[in-house]
């Protein structure tokens, strides 16, 4: 074959059946990623004699004779082409994943088609941005301070060139010689006992080195989850099981020479299982007669639960001039970052294990990987590239624990990457809740009871479980002053795909249905709803409360509510038009967070002099998207009088940096950024070359966040349309004020997916049955509504120069605001999300 690739001419011949993309990637173009490998994401976008196409779905051959042209040779970052230099000015992504689609679908569209967003990029899809910033970059918006002060400035990523010319580098774009591949047969029962693997016809494939069973497996438990603090979550997980509790679970493992031949040896894999009896659901799994998920380890299938009281409930409920009470049910969601769970790992020249994986948190990847295979801590090297979104999915080893028994077992570098349809079926979701929420005020809006009983499903394994529960049943409850509460909570698990960390951690299903009782109950009481959670929310100087929560560490070291909720008030005064017929409403809800976890979180920082004003800045924690490199720079710029672009960033290698709990509970600019900072000030101190910071997390404060919606529905269709989405953050000092409206941007955009559409399935036998993007309708540019962002002007006492977390508490309040909404609108509570149009309208007829 002979095909131009970015000018230059190359002859070799396509394997049989070889999609474009990856004989572009084997060429050397990195910037062409793999998102889906079913033409649904974009993300593989290239040109093909100047037409945009998926790369994934385009046959190789078929590129004979013809011109490609991929991010690669669109412009390079000494001569960017317009559309990158769009993408840089506005800053026009966050983990940059999808950007490189984004851009040559951009470059490629006539004017006319530029006018018409929604349809025109209809083919690429971003997680991360809710696809202003990516209008903003289309229209040519400048968004990126080229100066200004070291803290405050909206200034761009320090990577943003890197990532519009495709020369970041994500954890697969680079070249490791004689890489082996690996690929997994998973379960097809909910539940089973492996009896026998055959593993005879298998091992004949051409090319296969090593096929890898439960009898290989180290015999040892262990958590997916990864936490500072490992007694947080149960040690119920395997390498390779003898039993699986899920469809989809890791049956046995082939490496092999190509892709191919290890799938084509899971397909020649005999195995004889013994079906176990199975429970998918949670309230199943309550009663005292059923199936054991774990019956080896535990009696019941309860993982973590709550039982406890402030005050008196009762007497609350008696002292109510009203009572509300309804139950709320959220659906399994998948984080759906566009870059797939992967790692690849190799023997260094030292015979140490070196493994370079798409995670969040390496170095407590890397303290379970030693522990696992009785390895010194410093025999392992953990890293990684730059991670094309997380979400915090990507807390857990789902891939690094069988890389490396690969690795160990071949002595060679072995790979492993994700296919879209293994991250529904065999990563983790969000938790879904079933929520009771009891209610009692009195006439004048004093909240006189708050109740929640709360049902965790955590699936097959204990990841996470508990600490989500403990986490949704605090802040949720813990923004309200309420002299009595009561909380029961369940965390259990069912033989379904497992839950595990996902932005809000719990606090999101929660609050849907807590924020959903207190506007029902403002109504019955007749009270504004913005006015009657003026009455009754936490205030500066109070005290946090939620029962059986110890929260010495946590405190109201700023308070910016107020200026939310004040927000919330004047949403009303623009009017918006709504088609003939339809349904208008509005609605809102609040939500608070801890500024990191409970029970420390620690980050290290090292900065070094290099002279001539410039310093280079070591730290632990993971750019996935979230912006703390940006931040980290700028505050360390702040400290030591210099600007950004003079401080070199290393980070999420375990040789180079010192220790960091990873990327999560939003701790990237409140504990990482708080370690940077004293590391400048060490250094500032001592007058040498040399400062070191660390930080352990603790004291923590609180984060606020308001979210208002006004609604039109089709009572003829259930078709909801958002007319206006408002949003107001309480973040303190703001350190970066595009990235953090990104932040909100993208998180309100997650969540409104969560809320109106997505919902992994499961059929009667535990088989998810959406593993596809087309599937699971991820939104689309046309989906996504503006949203208006302000910020409270708040400082807070302990963040690092007065700011707090944001990444996650956005998504937190949406569900309930459109619930809200949507209430005021038809006149109907509707109490389990999505919010589809065929369940409105369903709602709509049910109530006639
Ligand atoms: Fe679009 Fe991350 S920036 S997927």
């Amino acid at each position: 074959m002979s095909v131009e690739i970015n000018g230059t001419a190359h002859e070799r011949a396509p394997r049989p059946g070889q999609c474009l993309r990856t004989y572009l990637r084997e060429e050397g173009c990195f910037g062409v990623k793999k998102g889906c490998d079913a033409g649904d994401c974009g993300a593989c976008t290239v040109h093909i004699d100047g037409e945009p196409v998926h790369s994934c779905v385009y046959p190789a051959f078929r590129a004979q004779g013809r011109s490609v042209t991929t991010i690669e040779g669109l412009g390079t970052p000494e001569d960017l082409h317009p559309v990158q230099e769009a993408f840089l000015s506005a800053q026009g992504f966050q983990c940059g994943f999808c950007t490189a689609g984004l851009i040559m679908t951009t470059a490629a569209l006539t004017e006319e088609q530029r006018s018409d967003l929604p349809r025109s990029l209809k083919g690429n899809l971003c997680r991360c941005t809710g696809y202003r910033a990516v209008a903003d970059a289309v229209a040519g918006k400048c968004n990126v301070s080229r100066s200004g002060p070291a803290v405050g400035s909206a200034l761009g990523a320090p990577a943003g060139p890197q990532v519009v010319t495709g020369t970041a580098r994500y954890t697969f774009d680079l070249d490791v010689p004689g890489v082996l591949h690996l690929k997994v047969l998973r379960s097809p029962h909910a539940h089973a006992r492996i009896v026998a693997v055959d593993t005879a016809a298998a091992m004949l494939v051409p090319g296969v080195e090593l096929i890898l069973t439960h009898k290989d497996s180290p015999d040892r438990l262990f958590s997916t989850a990864q936490h500072e603090n490992v007694a947080e979550d149960p040690a119920d997980t395997r390498v390779l099981d003898e039993v699986v509790r899920f469809a989809g679970q890791r049956v046995a493992a082939v490496v092999a020479s190509s892709e191919a031949a290890a799938e084509e040896a899971c397909r020649r894999l005999r195995v004889e299982y013994e079906p176990l009896p199975a429970v998918l659901d949670p309230v199943s799994a309550l009663a005292a007669d059923a199936p054991l998920v774990h019956g080896d380890k535990r009696g019941r299938n309860v993982v973590g639960e709550l039982h406890a009281s402030l005050g008196d409930i009762e007497a609350g409920f008696a002292a109510a001039d009203e009572v509300y009470e309804a139950t709320f049910r959220t659906a399994r969601v998948q984080h759906a970052a566009l870059e797939t769970h992967g790692a690849v790992g190799w023997l260094d020249e030292d015979g140490r294990l070196v493994i370079r994986s798409s995670t969040q948190t390496p170095f407590l990847t890397r303290r379970a990987v030693a522990s696992l295979y009785d390895l010194p801590l410093d025999r392992v090297r953990v890293m990684a590239g730059r991670v094309g979104g997380g979400f915090g999915g990507k807390q857990e080893m789902l891939v690094e624990d069988l890389v490396a028994l690969a690795v160990l077992r071949t002595g060679r570098p072995v790979k492993w990457e994700f296919t879209r349809s293994e991250q529904f079926y065999g990563a983790t979701t969000r938790h879904p809740f079933v929520v009771t929420v009891k209610a009692g005020a009195r006439r004048d809006g004093l909240l006189t009871g708050l109740q929640l009983s709360v049902l965790v499903d955590t699936g097959a394994y204990g990841n996470h479980g508990p600490s989500v529960m403990f986490h949704g049943c605090h802040e949720s409850v813990a923004v309200y002053k309420c002299a009595n509460m009561r909380t029961d909570a369940h965390a259990v698990y069912t033989n379904t795909v497992p839950a595990g960390a996902f932005r809000g951690y719990g606090l999101g299903q929660v609050t849907f249905a807590v924020e959903s009782v207190l506007d029902e109950l403002s109504r019955l009481i007749g009270i504004d709803p913005v006015r009657f959670r003026e009455l009754n929310v936490v205030r500066a100087g109070d005290d946090l409360a939620a029962p059986g929560e110890h929260v010495e560490d946590l405190g109201i070291a700023s308070y910016g509510l107020d200026q939310c909720l004040q927000k919330m008030r004047t949403c009303s005064e623009i009017a918006d038009i709504a088609p003939d017929g339809w349904l208008v409403g509005e609605g809102m809800a609040i939500a608070m967070i801890a500024a990191g976890p409970p029970g420390g979180h620690f980050a290290d920082a090292t900065i070094r002099a290099l002279g001539a004003g410039r310093y280079e800045l070591s730290v632990g924690t993971a750019e996935f998207g979230n912006g703390s490199t940006t931040v980290h720079a700028q505050i360390a710029a702040d400290e030591l009088g210099t600007t950004p672009d003079k401080i070199v960033i290393r980070q999420s290698d375990t040789d180079v940096v010192r220790h960091d709990t990873g990327a999560f509970a939003s701790t990237g600019v409140v504990v990482a950024g708080q370690a940077v900072l004293r590391a400048a000030r060490a250094l500032v101190a001592s007058g040498g070359t040399v400062g070191h910071g660390h930080f352990d997390g603790t004291p923590r404060s609180v984060a606020f966040n308001a979210q208002w919606f006004r609604v039109a529905v089709d009572p003829a269709t259930g078709e909801l349309r958002i007319l206006r989405s408002v949003h107001s953050a309480d973040a303190g000092t703001v350190m970066n004020p595009l990235q953090l409206r990104g932040q909100i941007e993208g998180g309100v955009a997650q969540a409104l997916g969560a809320t109106l559409a997505e919902h992994v399935d499961l059929d009667a036998n535990g088989h998810v049955t959406t593993t596809t993007f087309r599937q699971y309708h991820l939104p689309t540019f046309a989906d996504t509504p503006y949203t208006e962002v302000h910020f409270a002007s708040t400082r807070d006492e302990i963040g690092p120069l007065g700011a707090k977390s944001m990444s996650e508490s956005p998504y937190n309040p949406v569900a309930p605001a459109l619930a809200n909404a949507l209430r005021d609108a038809i006149g109907l509570r509707l109490t389990d999300i999505p919010f589809t149009a065929d369940r409105i309208w369903q709602a709509i007829q049910d109530s006639h």
